[in-house]
């Protein structure tokens, strides 16, 4: 059953309930992207773990949100159970074998898996509009602070940060909007409000240091599996927004990070997106347009991209014509809108002459699906009603011991545990402004002369107008603290880490930004 270059998915079924063939799902239109679907309870989770499991033992990383918490199992040996066996026996999989597959836990909150962290600069003025569900009006200042941010090198790592930010632009709106572009106070004021739903809803901990290294969900182990990563996403649901933004940031990252490869022998990632509805539901226009456009592109990065989700209509039909290797379960056609969405999801497929599309699809049992993946020069196989093969991992949820034991294990382990420390380059700049403010007026002018003499170099951040005209030789001696200057070096080092890599040595140098935002590199 096992062939080389291909990833088994089941074996279809004749009209007469006798095994027809394996289908396969070939490696080297793993980046075509695929699309999974079907009601609730049908089968696509259980699709979804093994096609995580064909992709990784062939070498492939993938990275998955585990959004119920029942694929965690993915990390632990299957267990014999009754109608497992039964469905191996039934499709002609034997031996059925079992096997763990080397698992790494992420968790946004730092709970259920290694922290997950990005920057307010990484990821970039569209996504955090996309967060923070903005107006126009509230997205035009957004876009300016970004402006304003990138044009002066400086480094956004939290939430604080922005904020930090947001008060800047506040109180010199009238001076910075001939500059920049039209600043309203009132936009600048309800962005800040915004942002403290944000911090309430635990936003707060995904932005900081360290930021996830997209190089840490591609590994592979010494015995030549691809790493699956798995993010606990059931506490992340709660907040959907936050959901679906962090996956397009993940999405993004991968576009801008990864180089051209064509089209590989098996893809270099994959990424499935379960609950894709979440990323697309209400989503403005430009976002869905600039969606589709990575999806197309980062085919050639080598990343296939799968969409999870229950309703085909979920997806936006541009997106949806470049998904090529399709799963579809079963779905319900009772309302006007179920059964629109058989029809398209029917009419998607290459049609098979045995069956009717539409018809079977109302009738498939759990663990079944009608199939259709790209073969020979690309083009969709003939659609075939399968009985998808059972995982060979644990079907279910690990343990919290297990959990602990995997990723005490884990190659990031400790990596991102601890927040490097909190006091980012903002709150020092403020403090640094606070101090130039209280100090006389003389002194501080004697203070701005020198500075034009003492300007520090690439580790200091510096923000036109926050006070930070303070030269360094002036503030050493006030901070007697001897964590004085650890801390600038660590605040620095955390900026560079993440940031200055890409702002290059030159604090002027503006950043660049790439389809949906996202730090070009
Ligand atoms: N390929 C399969 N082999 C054996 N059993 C299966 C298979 N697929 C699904 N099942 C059975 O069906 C159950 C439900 O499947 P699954 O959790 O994948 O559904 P789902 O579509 O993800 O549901 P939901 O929308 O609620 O998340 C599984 O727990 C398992 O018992
Ligand atoms: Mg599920």
């Amino acid at each position: 059953m096992l062939q080389d270059g291909k990833l088994y998915i089941g074996t279809s079924r004749k009209p007469d309930d006798t095994n027809n063939k394996p289908e396969y799902l070939d490696l080297k239109f793993g980046n075509r992207h695929g699309l999974v679907t079907g009601a609730t309870g049908t089968g696509k989770t259980v699709t979804l773990q093994i096609l995580a499991e064909g992709f990784s033992n062939a070498g492939v990383p993938v990275f998955c949100a585990d959004v119920k918490g029942d694929l965690s199992g993915i990390g632990a040996m299957g267990e014999p159970k009754d109608f497992l066996q039964k469905r191996a026996d039934q499709i002609g999989l034997t031996p059925y074998e079992f096997q763990e597959f080397p698992v790494i836990f992420w968790d946004l909150y730092g709970e259920k898996g290694h922290r997950v962290r990005t920057t307010i600069s990484e990821m970039g003025p569209l996504l955090l509009s996309r967060l923070m569900n903005a107006t126009d009006a509230q997205e035009g200042v957004i876009n300016i602070a970004f402006k304003i941010a990138d044009q002066g090198g400086l480094p956004l790592l939290d939430l604080k940060d922005f904020q930090a930010l947001l008060n800047y632009m506040g109180e010199n709106a009238s001076t910075l909007s001939s500059q920049f572009g039209f600043i309203s106070k009132a936009s600048v004021g309800s962005i800040q409000r915004e942002l403290l739903i944000l911090e309430q809803q635990g936003a707060v901990q995904f932005f900081g240091e360290p930021a996830l290294k997209i190089s840490d969900i591609m590994r592979t182990t010494n015995d030549g599996r691809g790493a699956i990563s798995v993010l606990a996403a059931d506490k992340l649901m709660m907040n959907p927004r936050l959901y679906g933004t962090f996956l397009l940031w993940m999405l993004s990252e991968l576009f801008e990070v990864l180089p051209e490869v064509g089209d590989p022998d098996k893809p270099k990632l994959v990424f499935f997106f379960d609950e894709a509805h979440l990323l697309f539901n209400d989503a403005p226009k430009v976002l869905i347009e600039r969606v589709e456009q990575v999806v197309r592109l980062i085919r050639s990065k080598g990343v296939g991209v799968y969409f999870v989700t229950q309703n085909p209509l979920d997806v936006p039909e541009t997106v949806l014509a470049q998904l090529g290797n399709r799963v579809q379960h079963a779905l319900r056609a009772y309302t006007p809108r179920e059964q629109k969405a058989v029809k398209t999801a029917a009419d998607t497929f290459r049609p098979n002459p045995d069956f009717n599309c539409a018809e079977v699809i109302t009738n498939l049992g759990t663990g079944e699906a009608l199939v259709s993946t790209l073969e020979g020069k690309g083009a969709p196989s003939m659609v075939e009603r399968t009985l998808i093969r059972p995982p060979a991992s644990r079907l279910g949820p690990v343990t919290d011991a297990e959990r602990q034991a995997i990723m005490k294990v884990s190659p990031v382990a400790g990596l991102y545990d601890e927040d490097f420390d909190r006091e980012s380059a903002y709150e020092i700049l403020t403090a640094r402004a606070k101090k130039a403010a209280d100090a006389a007026a003389a002194q501080q002018q004697a203070d701005a002369d020198q500075t034009s003499q003492q300007s520090s170099g690439g580790s200091r951040w510096t923000l036109p107008g926050f006070g930070d005209e303070e030269p360094a030789a002036t503030s050493a001696p006030k901070q007697t603290k001897p964590r004085t200057g650890y801390q600038r070096e660590t605040v620095a080092e955390a900026a560079m880490k993440s940031v200055a890599r890409t702002v290059a040595s030159s604090l002027g140098r503006a950043l660049v930004r790439g389809i949906l935002g996202s730090l070009r590199r």
